[in-house]
């Protein structure tokens, strides 16, 4: 950690629902569309624009459009401390990231618009991951809606806010598939899944761009990180990646498949080799399969540093490796400061085709112009920001939609937990988490005001009053440790007098013990620390509650009163021990400014839980990387895996000696408060020839119906998934892969007739020559409310 000079803005500032009425087609909600480059970046007015312009541009000029530079603060190591107003009037910049601001930001507009020979125009890139002011809950808890409908209002509420401070492009979504928490990372994915994944993407892409780059309250975005950044091996961040064709584009490339069909501007490439390539000098991925395949006419913007990392990838000098960027298809260098000094000798030494940098310049020219910056180069100051009413309530209703119950048990004398009843006489809330304002914005907050949080413990004193008890019980970590998050925050050692005391846990504890025993209940906020421990490089090889926490826990529960966990950390922690020991477990994620409301109200009852895991939850840290989509092995795990196996039948077969094979809460898991059943499903027909599959493009050929009801007695809202298995294929096929989800509300007693339309998209797989294609074959298909779901029937492709 300390080895690497770590940035305090990045670890510290680092709706409508789709309801579906009865007996209504659904619209799939990842329906494949072919390859359609943006249509405004593919226009010829555009085009003969950006053309024109180029013809008056000399080398020197083309490359300083290539040159991207942190001049704010930094989101990266090693940011470097240039002369940044005379570089821009040197026409050698082209792009500012961590420039925020109308006032930033048009300093330096005035002096590339009226300074340089040509008045080209700054183009100011910026994280906004979450929301730019307004902090929403972290991605992953976004997906956790399994609405792209919520996604897309907090993409619009970042676009409309990135552009008053004047950033037309973001670098956002990141649409890494994420199968292993102890890469910290996996709180910026939507998770482990392929399909929900592209819907989120697709929905993301929508939300910021609008269909239309140049609107006032549109960005481009910046899809990322391409590719496969998420494998790094080991959930170490920026580890090497190994994996086969047929994974990475069945899989892994989907998301980013989705995004450039829906429109991406631009794509980051990732700091990950791939099968020993290193990403950001891979044509195989920026030429072949996003420009060629794909028809991206977007423009590739490269990671942190990431062009000159290369030279560590140890794939080439730093003349050479830029070389291979570019020509690869890399167009800009973010903070490498490479493309700038040494592209011009490469092209006059005859080693670059000068026609290689005019296709950069052309594509980051196209950017500039789709956005209108030429048309409306400066930013006109607004008011100040306000978290006003209006913000808060979006951002408690996206709050609330995300939060997972995974556990409600019916507990002696109270009926189920939660929602917490009126009879609850007096409330003990405790732990870290309960009062931690600048925590429940998580990672990436960027410029999120931890002032604007609404903590759980602000909201429940609103609604509860004196029947509110509250105990810290713990720091989010333990002794000297507990000091390193104040140290990093100041980016340097504390002053003496700044040095926080070491927590004294056990007495803390106590406190906590003796204010849950004056209460009917115990409310634990618990987690980890999420703007030190989650996000970039924040892998963990253990998944635990960090510091005290855990004894927390235990202490609290050994008074005998009911326990509810809430867990306010956005990447899968082990939960095993509270699973066992506590009666009810919400997961809260990083909920963002209203945070304290949105719990309260799901606490309370007032919102009916709805959210869904985006990612399996493991038992243990070694089972890691676990996700429901995983292949059959020859030696499939069956019976009790809970002990050691009894004979060679039980211990020859794919599972562990010390651990069972399934999550302790599987993909698509969430409870409600009240209860769904699921008739057996339907096909619309039992047969299909493979080729109307094959020649039917992107139209469906058979629809799955089933019937859902709400048993329960109050209203909610179900997420209602499809999952199906291709029994046989020329390449083994994963045991289930979700092709299919809506959310239904549903009143007490209602049923609804839903359908799912299947076609090639949903049925087609990677065979052995990496062709996407249908063959003769039984698919099983499950409709339910999560990944176990048990409610079968099946489709026949036939000759
Ligand atoms: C991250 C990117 C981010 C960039 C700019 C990099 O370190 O990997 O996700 O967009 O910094 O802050």
């Amino acid at each position: 950690m300390c080895a690497m000079k770590m940035i305090p803005s990045r670890l510290f500032q680092i709706a409508s629902t789709l309801l579906v009425s009865a007996s209504v087609a659904l619209h799939p909600v990842a329906a494949q569309t072919r390859p359609a480059p943006n249509p405004q970046l593919a226009s010829k007015e555009l085009n003969a624009r950006v053309d024109a312009l180029l013809k008056q541009m000399t080398l020197d000029e083309k490359l300083g459009q290539l040159v991207q530079f942190s001049a704010g603060y930094a989101t990266g190591p090693g940011a470097s401390n240039l002369k940044y107003e005379e570089l821009v009037a040197n026409g050698q910049v082209g792009s500012f990231l961590n420039v925020v601001g109308a006032d930033a930001t048009n300093h330096y507009q005035h002096i590339a618009v009226e300074k340089t020979r040509l008045h080209i125009p700054i183009l100011f890139g910026q994280d906004v991951i979450h929301g730019h002011r307004t902090t929403f809950p972290v991605p992953l808890a976004l997906a956790a809606s399994w609405d792209p409908a919520v996604v897309e209002t907090v993409a619009h509420f970042g676009a409309a806010e990135a552009r008053a401070d004047g950033i037309p492009w973001v670098f956002s979504p990141m649409v890494d598939i994420a199968r292993d928490p102890r890469w910290g990372r996996i709180i910026e994915s939507a998770g482990e899944d392929p399909y929900l994944g592209s819907a989120m993407a697709r929905a993301w892409v929508k939300g910021y761009q609008q269909d239309d780059l140049g609107k006032p309250d549109s960005v481009a975005v910046s899809v990322k990180h391409f590719a496969a950044y998420g494998a790094a091996t080991a959930g170490r961040d920026y580890n090497a990646v190994d994996m086969s064709e047929n994974l990475l584009r069945q899989v892994y490339l989907e998301p980013y498949r989705a995004a450039v069909q829906a429109g991406a501007a631009t794509v980051m490439t990732s700091f990950n080799t791939i099968n020993g390539i290193p990403s950001t000098a891979n044509p195989f991925l920026m030429t072949q399969v996003l420009r060629r395949e794909w028809g991206f006419d977007g423009m590739v913007v490269s990671d942190w540093g990431a062009i000159s990392e290369l030279t560590v990838h140890a794939i080439g000098d730093g003349p050479t490796v830029a070389r291979k960027a570019i020509e690869a298809g890399v167009d800009m260098d973010m903070e490498g400061d490479l493309y700038g000094r040494v592209l011009a000798d490469q092209v006059r030494a005859g080693k670059l085709p000068e026609s290689v940098v005019d296709e950069a310049v052309r594509r980051v020219l196209r950017i500039k112009f789709a956005v209108g910056l030429f048309e409306h180069p400066y930013t006109v100051p607004g008011p100040a920001y306000e978290a006003n009413a209006e913000r808060r309530a979006v951002a408690r209703n996206v709050a609330g939609e995300t939060v997972v119950l995974l556990k409600n048990e019916t507990v002696e004398g109270l009926g189920p937990l939660l929602p917490l009843s009126a009879k609850t006489r007096k409330v003990a809330l405790i732990g870290p988490l309960a009062d931690n304002p600048q925590e429940m914005l998580g990672a990436w907050a960027q410029l999120g005001d931890p002032r604007n949080t609404v903590t759980l413990k602000t909201a429940l004193t609103e609604r509860l009053g004196d029947r509110l008890l509250y105990a810290k019980g713990c720091e989010l970590l333990s002794g000297e440790d507990a000091n390193l998050i104040e140290r990093v925050r100041f980016n340097g050692p504390l002053a003496d007098d700044n040095h926080a005391k070491i927590p004294d846990d056990a007495r803390m504890i106590a406190e906590a013990v003796e204010t849950a025993r004056k209460a009917d209940v115990a409310v634990l906020a618990l987690g980890e620390p999420t703007n030190w421990m989650e996000g970039e490089a924040s892998s963990r090889t253990t998944l635990n509650f960090t510091g005290a926490q855990q004894q927390l826990l235990e202490a609290v529960v050994a008074t005998g009163k009911p326990v509810i966990v809430v867990v306010l950390a956005a990447r899968p922690l082990e939960l095993k021990w509270a699973a066992a020991h506590v009666p009810a477990i919400l997961l809260g994620w990083s909920p963002g400014i209203e945070a304290g409301h949105a719990l309260a109200d799901v606490l309370l009852g007032d919102v009916n839980p709805s959210g869904k895991l985006p990612v399996s939850l493991p038992r243990a840290v070694g089972q890691e990387p676990l996700f429901y989509a995983q292949l059959p092995t020859g030696r499939e795990a069956s019976g009790d895996l809970s002990h050691l196996p009894r004979n060679g039948v039980e211990k020859f077969q794919s599972r562990y000696l010390d651990e069972e094979n399934s999550p302790l809460y599987p993909f698509g898991w969430g409870l409600s408060y009240t209860r769904f059943s699921y008739a057996q499903p339907t096909v619309s027909r039992v047969e299909v020839p493979v080729r109307e599959v094959l020649t039917n493009g992107y139209r469906p050929v058979v629809t799955v119906g089933v019937d859902v009801r709400n048993t329960g007695s109050v209203a909610g809202t179900e997420v209602v998934q499809l999952y199906l298995r291709n029994t046989v294929a020329s390449v083994s096929q994963p045991v289930r892969e979700l092709k299919g989800f809506t959310r239904v509300t549903l009143a007490p007693g209602e049923q609804k007739h839903l359908e799912f339309p299947l076609g090639f998209d949903e049925l087609n797989f990677y065979n052995a020559e990496v062709k996407r294609t249908v063959e003769p074959t039984t698919y099983k298909i499950w409709v339910g409310g999560n990944s176990l779901a048990t409610a079968e029937t099946t489709l026949k492709t036939i000759e």
